[in-house]
């Protein structure tokens, strides 16, 4: 018998079986696919190597500007796939390093709850005294007559792909869509994003989002809003505009990105009575389902699907279940669009402050305030929004806009997450010259 048995070994499920292992618990996780789950195999990683290959084409283009004569370079789609699987691989070694060095067991196989206490994998039963869900998510498929044609690309299979596309029509102008548009407008590819709702990258900041398409827009992507999908015949995509009016476009590819779904078929979970609907799983601030001993964790809960929440609820899940307090807090949850411009928010947008009532002040800045900034792009415009109590200045939500503004979020995050003022955030040291000195002036003119 396990302590613990995690179904799935993706992010949540591969950090929560080590963490667990490190306390000294036998542990399993199983697997029916590859370690590292969506994020490392068909998500994060492979996105954002496809990005920093066509960040650097795009940089290239631009070399006479830094002051380096280049001549005209081409898009190798093989060669890009090929390191995206090379990166791949080593990250997968490195999870499957962790999980043999903290005695973690790999059962290869379809994973399904047979009772409060057991696991069956492929036949075989496996009893535990602590079950954690760890399902993930998958793309969600529209209801749009078509949307599983030939010509149909959805977050996993666009990783494929063996030569740049004339022409791409995304649906869905979310993380996915924006992130997908950003790469295949840098490697040349014509681009256009339908949008159901009137705005992209719903749940930014109005401003930050906004400013955003503004970009976007102006670097030549086409995005329409409140725009409705009817459907997709071969190449050719049907949809209709906000005034109701009907067209049709055609694309040498059409990518879903209308979001993903939690994976909670297949897994016997109603059958153990488990609280769960297509939704997602149902969970308590620690992790646990209606059900004793079983526990969920990441986007099978239908929550935040981020990689990095995920780890946090299964890392929770884990000390609650073997008795070390803990508990998850969403109050400042770092989320990064990797878009070019970048997009980097955490704690509460405007809109939300303005939805619950709370007063507050804000600053914004321009991110060419910091040198660096300047030194490192070339005609960028990016902002940084800093949101704090009206009365105590405590710092509420940061938003920003802005390549490398992922790479100082984080600080932000701190700060909220140790409920810093204005007033004490602006005694922070920041380095000279970062681009995070954006922040640090936020912070100063917010005061
Ligand atoms: P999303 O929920 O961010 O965006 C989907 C968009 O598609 C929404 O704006 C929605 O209004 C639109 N949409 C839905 N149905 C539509 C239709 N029929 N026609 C036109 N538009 C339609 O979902 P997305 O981008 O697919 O990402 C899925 C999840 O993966 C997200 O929850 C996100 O958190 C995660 N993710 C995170 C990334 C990151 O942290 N950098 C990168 C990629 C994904």
């Amino acid at each position: 018998m396990f302590d613990l048995i995690v179904i799935g070994a993706g992010p949540g499920g591969y950090e929560a079986a080590a963490h667990a292992g490190n306390l000294g618990k036998s542990v399993a996780v199983v697997e029916k696919a590859e370690l590292g789950g969506t994020c490392l195999n068909v998500g994060c990683i492979p996105a954002k190597t496809f990005l920093r290959s066509s960040r650097l084409f795009r940089e290239y283009r631009e070399a006479a500007v830094f002051g380096i004569i280049v001549g005209a370079p081409s898009f190798d789609m093989p060669a890009l796939v090929a390191r995206k699987d090379n990166v791949v691989g080593t990250l997968k070694r490195g999870v499957s390093a962790l999980l043999r060095d903290t005695s973690v067991e790999v059962l290869h196989g379809t994973g399904r709850l047979v009772g409060r206490n057991a696991v069956e994998v492929d036949g075989e039963r496996h009893e535990a005294a602590n079950i954690l869900i760890a399902s993930g998510s998958r793309p969600a498929v529209p209801p749009i007559p078509g949307i599983d044609g030939e010509r149909v690309l959805d977050s996993t299979s666009a990783f494929e792909l063996t030569a740049v596309p004339e022409r791409i029509a995304i649906i869905g102008g979310g993380y996915i869509g924006l992130e997908f548009a950003s790469f295949f407008h840098e490697i040349g590819t014509e681009v256009t994003v339908y949008e159901a709702l009137p705005r992209i990258a719903t749940g930014c900041d109005g401003d930050i989002a906004d400013e955003l398409l503004k970009i976007l827009r102006r670097g030549g992507i086409e995005i329409h809003l409140s725009c409705l999908v009817l459907g997709i015949e071969a190449d050719t995509l049907h949809y209709q505009d906000v005034t109701g009016a009907q067209h049709s476009d055609s694309a040498t590819y059409i990518l879903n990105a209308t979001g993903r779904t939690p994976v909670v078929t297949d897994l016997g979970l109603e059958e153990a009575g488990v609280d769960v609907s297509a939704r997602g799983i149902r969970v308590d601030a620690q992790g646990r389902t209606n059900m004793p001993n079983i526990w969920a964790c990441g986007d099978v809960t239908g929550r935040h699907m981020l990689a990095h929440v995920a780890v946090r609820e299964g890392i929770v899940a884990v000390n609650s279940m073997f008795g070390r307090p803990d508990r998850m807090r969403y109050d400042a949850i770092p989320a990064v669009i990797y878009s070019h411009p970048e997009v980097a928010m955490v704690g509460k947008t405007e809109e939300e402050l303005k939805a619950a009532a709370v007063d507050y002040r804000k600053a914004v800045v321009p991110m060419a305030l910091a040198g660096r900034f300047l030194v490192e792009h070339v005609k960028a415009t990016g902002l940084v929004k800093v949101l704090a109590g009206a009365t105590y200045g405590e710092i509420l939500g940061v938003h920003a806009i802005g390549d490398l503004s992922s790479e100082f979020i984080v600080a932000a995050g701190a700060m909220i997450e140790a409920e810093m003022t204005l007033a004490q955030a602006s005694e922070v040291i920041f380095p000279h010259p970062t681009v995070a000195e954006a922040l640090h002036a936020a912070i100063l003119k917010a005061q």
